[in-house]
């Protein structure tokens, strides 16, 4: 029997990994710019954790998580994490961060698992990268995450994307729109789809976010939550768009997005391109200002974003952004002769701690393939050792880039190819 990995589980190897570790360098130092550090959470949490802040009522939880029951007694139930807001929430509270400083500025990447049907730029497992910024209330604080997120994709040569942003209000601004929309929805009920007017009594605002042409038309002239928001809403949302335009992010103002996930209070945003198909939200995020006290914290104001790691990179492939740059080996050491061949690891060694790289024939194969396989793996340098260098404590040292070639003592060799 042949095994496969699962279906919506993907390996990662070969030039596709220089990629991703050249994301991974990017992401690591624009987070260095903007002062956020790294928080790791486990991979699996209490079922409940998610369907207490991400919602039952959302896809996400109700649709597409992993649980599982433990071999505990009694058992519990546990859930690969689907996302990883809550389970840095989790820790803000349990290491009772809040008592420690008053701003936390947190990033994460790592692996995210949702039951859906695979397809370009949707896969049960996937990467996600993300910051979670604490401690925060002001406008400013969305427009920090935000332009962060806004210069990670710059960065890694993604210009084809829109930032929409919207604000989804305080829960008395959205219960009483979602009232509003329901009166609505349920007026044109008929000419929605079916998945819709499911939607219509367990999630009304994501009828919003609907894909289904037969929807578009009831969705383009439903009412708007901005009209339901109050004051202090506004004037953060109104806050957030001078903040941003003054920084020079550009985006546009839509009032029918809602996001996927219940955690989220006044601003959220998305930034989508169309060079991905359907699975058009390159990241996305907004501020969730009651989850942390949900949770069982001391209420904390708190804004981020994830982006979705396997989408960023065919974006970027797309836009011939992030490059497979290979890397070149320094030496690689040809034996001629067997005691030449026991010579070699030691040399390898001497060079390898110096900092160079250095690799040499596992298989005792001829001079010639030898020879051959440091031209395929694009060294500069091939260093030979034959019988009369080991005589002499020499080697040969050929530049492979300039075909020039001459013996130098063994005590050389680092001082040689540092040039
Ligand atoms: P989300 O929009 O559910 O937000 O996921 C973030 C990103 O992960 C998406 O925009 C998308 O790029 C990627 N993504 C989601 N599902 C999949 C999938 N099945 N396959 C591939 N990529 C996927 C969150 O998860 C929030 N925790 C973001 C956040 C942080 N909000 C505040 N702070």
């Amino acid at each position: 029997m042949k095994y496969k990995s699962l279906k919506g589980f993907s390996d990662i190897l070969g030039e596709d990994i220089a990629l991703w570790q050249a994301l991974e360098r990017e992401i690591n130092a624009i987070m260095r710019l903007y002062g956020y550090s790294e928080i790791r959470t486990p991979i699996v949490e209490p079922t409940e954790l998610f369907t207490r802040s991400v919602g039952e009522a959302t896809d996400v939880v109700g649709k597409e998580m992993y649980t599982f029951w433990d071999k505990g007694t009694p058992p519990e139930s546990l859930a690969l994490r689907p996302e990883l807001t809550a389970p840095t929430a989790r820790a803000y509270i349990q290491y009772e961060i809040a008592k420690q400083q008053q701003i936390t500025k947190w990033y994460y990447v790592g692996q995210a698992f949702r039951y859906e049907q695979p397809q370009k730029g949707r896969s049960r497992q996937f990467h996600t990268c993300g910051v979670e910024l604490l401690g925060a209330a002001g406008a400013k604080a969305d427009t920090e995450v935000i332009t962060l997120g806004y210069d990670l994709l710059k960065k890694i040569g993604i210009n084809n994307f829109t930032l929409r942003i919207n604000s989804l209000g305080n829960y008395e601004e959205r219960t009483k729109y979602k009232q509003a929309l329901v009166e609505y929805l349920s007026k044109y009920a008929n000419d929605l789809s079916a998945e819709s007017q499911r939607r219509i009594a367990t999630n009304p605002l994501r009828v919003l976010d609907s894909k289904d042409s037969r929807d578009s038309e009831v969705i383009a002239n439903s009412p708007s939550i901005l009209d339901f928001l109050s004051t202090d809403s506004e004037t953060h949302f109104s806050d957030l768009q001078e903040c941003l335009q003054s920084s020079g992010v550009s985006f546009v103002v839509d009032n029918k997005l809602v996001r996927g996930l219940d955690y989220y209070t006044k601003t959220v945003f998305e930034f989508q391109t169309k060079s991905l198909g359907s699975q058009d939200a390159l990241g996305g995020g907004g501020r969730y200002d009651n989850l942390i006290s949900e949770l069982g914290g001391t209420p904390t104001p708190a804004t981020g974003f994830g982006f979705g790691l396997e989408r960023l990179i065919l974006a970027a492939r797309l836009e011939q952004g992030l490059q497979f740059v290979p890397n070149k080996l320094d030496v690689y050491l040809v034996a001629m002769g067997e005691e030449a061949q026991k010579k070699i690891p030691a040399i390898s060694h001497k060079i390898r701690l110096a900092g160079f790289s250095a690799d040499y024939d596992l298989l005792n194969r001829s001079v010639k393939a030898q020879m051959k396989e440091s031209n395929k793996k694009e060294a500069r340098f091939a260093i030979i050792i034959g019988e009369q260098e080991l005589k002499t404590n020499s080697v040969v040292l050929k530049n492979l880039e300039t075909s020039e070639q001459k013996n130098i003592s063994q005590e050389e060799i680092l001082t040689e190819i540092s040039c």
